[in-house]
């Protein structure tokens, strides 16, 4: 079992298979990177498996795929199928903008694909072009209905900005109902990378606003999910998060790995350590030992109020760590 060093098991690895993507959320990218991880410097997927099988052998059983976007790396399917052929019943999960969904999602389901996450922040078209900087909105609800179809089991993503889109809140809430979908309002994480102009919600505005037309009951964590989760009267459920009140950080389950390697013990936290050359050695001894010197020195808690406090922005890129 990994244990960290306030004794939180951690049994849940997030893992970062590309920092490139295909829309510029200004929230996350406005623009191109200064410059990208050149291809070289990625690990290849059986790198990324040595330090999974580590993971998994010591009990970590769910591990999400994220990005950047995720589906920009080829042959992901195969990926998928590696982990899922060494231990059946991993919980594998993929976080994605959804743009290029419809086309893989048989095929990542067939491989072992069992649950996505996929990005809505607005359904009026030129919205969500304003957000991701690019027409997206067709194909994204075009992968949400795919999704949906091949028999994933799917929740929606949502960062409520302030003059974009926080007047359809109630809209992404019921486009979600009518599915079955568990949609997720995440609150803006301020970081360096993102539009100077951007402001977010915070997670009480945005239940205040559902309030507005619907009673809404409180629920609680649902083991160590970083969601808030709250109910409407016919039973509904959506979820909050909200970094800016930590107090999740107590149930943290999880870690990262970026695609260059780096394992990073907290989203917000600039301390990580690198497997990379330990792993193109194949070398599991040395990428074990790494990993139980990150679990050692995992924080307590995220650092998003603190720095807000002392007005320092994070400069960790989420198109690195995967949100
Ligand atoms: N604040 C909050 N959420 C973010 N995401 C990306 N950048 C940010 C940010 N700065 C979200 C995306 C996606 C998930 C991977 O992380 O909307 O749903
Ligand atoms: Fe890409 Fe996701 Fe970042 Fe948007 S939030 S730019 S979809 S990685």
């Amino acid at each position: 079992m990994l244990i960290d060093g306030f004794g939180r098991k951690i049994n849940y690895i997030r893992v970062s298979v590309t920092e490139r993507c295909n829309f510029r959320c200004q929230y996350c990218m406005p623009e191109k990177p200064f410059s990208w991880i050149p291809k070289e410097n990625l690990l290849s997927f059986e790198e990324l498996f040595l330090f999974l099988k580590i993971g998994i052998d010591k009990g970590v059983n769910k591990i999400r795929i994220t990005g950047g976007e995720p589906l920009l790396r080829t042959d992901l399917d195969k990926f998928i199928k590696m982990i899922n052929d060494y231990r059946a019943g991993i919980d594998i999960s993929i976080t994605t903008n959804g743009y290029l969904l419809k086309g893989v999602a048989q095929k990542l389901k067939d491989a072992g694909l069992k649950r996505v996450n996929i990005s809505l922040d607005s359904l009026k078209s030129e919205i969500a072009q304003k957000i991701a900087q690019k027409d997206v909105l067709k194909n994204v609800l075009e992968g949400i209905e795919k999704a949906l179809k091949v028999g994933f089991k799917v929740k929606i993503n949502s960062v409520p900005l302030k003059g974009f889109n926080d007047d359809e809140i109630i809209d992404l809430l019921e486009y979600s109902k009518n599915r079955d979908i568990q949609i997720r309002f995440i609150e803006y994480m301020e970081n360096t990378h993102a539009d100077k102009n951007i402001k977010g919600l915070y997670g009480k505005e945005i239940v205040d606003k559902i309030r507005e037309k619907y009673e809404v009951k409180k629920i609680g964590r649902e083991g160590s999910s970083p969601a808030f989760l709250y109910e409407l009267e016919d039973g509904y459920r959506f979820g909050i998060i909200d970094p800016h009140k930590h107090d999740f950080c107590e149930n943290c389950n999880r870690i990262r790995l970026t695609a260059e390697g780096s394992i990073i013990p907290c989203l917000y936290f600039d301390e990580a350590m690198s497997i990379a050359e330990a792993v193109k050695k194949g070398d599991t001894k040395a990428t074990a030992e790494i990993l139980i010197e990150v679990l050692k020195n995992k924080p307590e808690k995220n650092r998003w109020n603190e720095s807000l406090v002392k007005q320092e922005l994070s400069n960790r890129a989420f198109y690195q760590t995967g949100g």
